[in-house]
């Protein structure tokens, strides 16, 4: 027994002074090896051995042959290198890791959030499966309401329909929080549209509504123009003017000015209707609110000179990568 730990200390120890890969094979076959291996020889001893000193041994054996294996194994690339000559080249070009990144549709919605979180709104998702309910007759607009014609509606059932707009939002909320209210509505809205270069039958909407006991007019025209400026940059031109929505009064539209293209309509907006603010329980001579909407898609042409919508949703990659 004594004798094995000493001889697998030797070993260990020649195998650490080995020069070569050589140098390693002929200690494998010194220790190691079948036929006339050290290790082999004591094994082939064991019968000769009287009873008593039997036990174990060959455990013992064993283990001491794992170790020098081990210790083989770990010596040995340090030789194959070595021998190859062979040697890092700092100078090698890298594999390059290929990472993903946000699509541009994503990156606007994450920066128009940025820009009004800082005026003090969160966010929230809704339903793009919703009733008519909210999506136009608590907006203002009954059956028979003619601004249902200018939103071409996917129907699902009698009262349910995929929602034109992010504003079916704004009922929904207010019947669940009470003012003051400031919150985003991002997400996906859909008419029947044929898709060209600046329509497709699904786009995004940001819809943004604030409900306080003072709030004007002319705090929507600041905010949206605050907006405008951290979102295209601080030379940016903005014009307001008249509009129509049914569930705002007065209603208005931004527009912005692109150099390349003149004037274009990124929103609608304008103050609460005091019968919606009803529909939605919050008391109209106590609180106003404003609201808006968005259009992600357009921004996104707009702030990286995009001409046709329908690449946003291609996912070709030599278009995402470039983002
Ligand atoms: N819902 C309008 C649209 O889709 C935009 C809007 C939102 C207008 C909120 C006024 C208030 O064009």
């Amino acid at each position: 027994m004594d004798d094995l730990s000493k001889l697998l200390e030797g070993s260990l120890k020649e195998i650490r002074q080995a020069k070569d890969k050589p140098e390693l094979e002929a200690l494998r076959i010194k220790y190691l090896g079948r036929s006339k291996g050290i290790l082999q020889r004591i094994t082939k001893e064991i019968p000769s051995l009287p009873v008593g000193q039997r036990a174990g041994i060959g455990t013992k054996i064993r283990r001491t042959r794992e170790k020098i294996e081990g210790a083989l194994e770990t010596a040995k690339p340090s030789f194959e290198t070595a021998k190859s000559g062979a040697t890092i080249d700092i100078t090698a070009p890298g594999t390059k890791i290929e990472t993903g990144s946000l699509h541009p549709l994503t990156k606007v919605i994450d920066e128009i959030k940025e820009i009004f979180h800082y005026l003090g709104f969160t966010w929230i998702d809704g339903p793009e499966a919703e009733s008519d309910v909210y999506n136009f007759q608590k907006l203002n607009m009954p059956p028979e309401h003619p601004a249902r014609d200018v939103q071409q509606t996917y129907y699902i059932d009698n009262d349910t329909l995929l929602r034109t707009h992010t504003s079916s939002m704004q009922v929904r909320y207010m019947e669940n929080h009470k003012p003051p209210i400031r919150v985003l509505f991002p997400g996906r809205c859909y008419r029947r549209d044929m898709p060209d270069s600046t329509h497709l039958p699904s786009f995004y909407q940001v819809e943004g509504l604030l409900i306080d006991t003072q709030t004007s007019l002319t705090e929507l025209l600041g905010s949206l123009e605050f907006f405008a400026k951290q979102f295209f940059g601080a030379k940016t031109k903005t014009r307001v003017y008249g509009h129509y929505f049914p569930y705002t009064e007065p209603s208005i539209e931004i527009e912005v000015y692109y150099p390349k293209r003149g004037w274009l309509e990124i929103l609608g907006a304008g103050m609460v209707h005091p019968s919606v603010l009803r529909n939605g329980g919050i008391n109209p001579d106590k609180y106003q609110g404003w609201a808006f909407g968005m259009g992600p898609d357009r921004l996104a042409m707009l702030k990286y000179g995009i001409s046709d919508i329908r690449i946003l949703y291609d996912n070709d990659l030599r278009f995402l990568n470039q983002f």
